[in-house]
């Protein structure tokens, strides 16, 4: 008897990684087209020398691909043979291909934001946009602004020293923090990309008030799915966009690299995706 093919292995590595959406994500994208494809959440100790270890036993092991979440997305970068123009920009990688000449390392978190976001846009070219925070996530979705061709970007953070480096980095702005009403008129994107929000976390405190009523509210935070943010922002009315938007886009072209064929992400992938986060909270 002929040996059956190998199933196309891929996983994430994290730390922590248990209650990671991917492996889900992942899930769905290969039932959907019959795809003999494994995705496996892997936990990774924190460290440059841990997650070289684990690349060299996982690319041993016959995995295709990584997907690479906090604290690991610097390292990943920094260990990479080649790299794509979008993980030079932002200096982290998502997303680790284990080529037959090195290891690639691509960043799909700036494409997922910049999607989620034209979704809103609708062709629209807003002129103003604000960011809260300046750690990973931010750096991916200043560059996901840069892109949109948003000519005013300003980055607010707590310690305001980041928000600077990062400004400088990626020619944008510093606002003040805290953010104060003033701070809001003519901004037409506020983007969060704190951990203030998440559960467990302190709640991001900001009066909504000063923005346009075409303003766009952002929130990267998924738990919980509706942060006090966009529920201010939806009851004046506003366009939002929550973390499972960006999330289920980051998703897609590693499954295409490394699993299948095509990736589709619409309304039955995210209300899987709203379930699994609504079963995860009734626990
Ligand atoms: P990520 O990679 O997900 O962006 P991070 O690099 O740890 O995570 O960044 C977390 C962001 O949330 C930072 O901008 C952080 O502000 P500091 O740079 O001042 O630490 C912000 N943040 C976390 N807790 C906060 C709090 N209690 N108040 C204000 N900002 C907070």
């Amino acid at each position: 008897m002929a040996p059956r093919a190998r199933p196309r292995v891929a996983g994430v590595v994290g730390w922590p990684i248990r209650h990671s959406l991917s492996p889900l994500i992942h899930r769905i994208f290969a039932e959907r087209e019959g795809a003999d494809a494994v995705y496996l959440p892997l936990l990774v100790e924190p460290g440059r020398g841990s997650l070289m270890r684990a690349l060299s036993g996982l690319r041993a092991a016959g995995f295709v691909g990584l997907n690479v979440t906090i604290p690991h997305k610097e390292d990943a970068f920094a260990l990479a043979d080649k790299r794509s123009a979008a993980a030079e920009a932002a200096g982290a990688a998502n997303m680790l291909t284990f080529a037959d000449d090195g290891l690639y390392a691509d960043n799909s978190d700036i494409g997922g934001f910049k999607w989620a976001l034209a979704q809103k846009l609708e062709g629209r070219r807003p002129g103003r946009a604000l960011v809260l925070g300046a750690g990973g996530a931010a750096r991916a979705v200043v560059l996901a602004l840069k892109e949109l061709e948003i000519g005013d970007c300003a980055i607010a953070n707590r310690t305001r020293k980041k928000a600077e480096a990062l400004a400088a980095r990626f020619s944008a702005r510093v606002a003040d923090w805290p953010i104060t009403p003033k701070l809001l008129a003519g901004v037409d994107i506020l983007v969060n990309t704190t951990s203030l929000g998440m559960a467990g976390e302190p709640p991001l405190a900001i009066a909504l008030t000063a923005l346009s009523p075409d303003a766009i509210v952002a929130d990267i935070v998924y738990r919980p799915l509706e942060t006090g943010l966009l529920r201010d922002a939806r009851a004046r009315g506003l366009a939002v966009v929550d973390g499972i938007e960006m999330l289920m886009r980051q998703a897609a072209p590693g499954y295409e690299a490394w699993l299948g064929r095509k990736a589709v992400v619409d309304d039955e992938l995210r209300a899987a995706l709203v379930d699994a986060l609504h079963a995860e909270a009734a626990k």
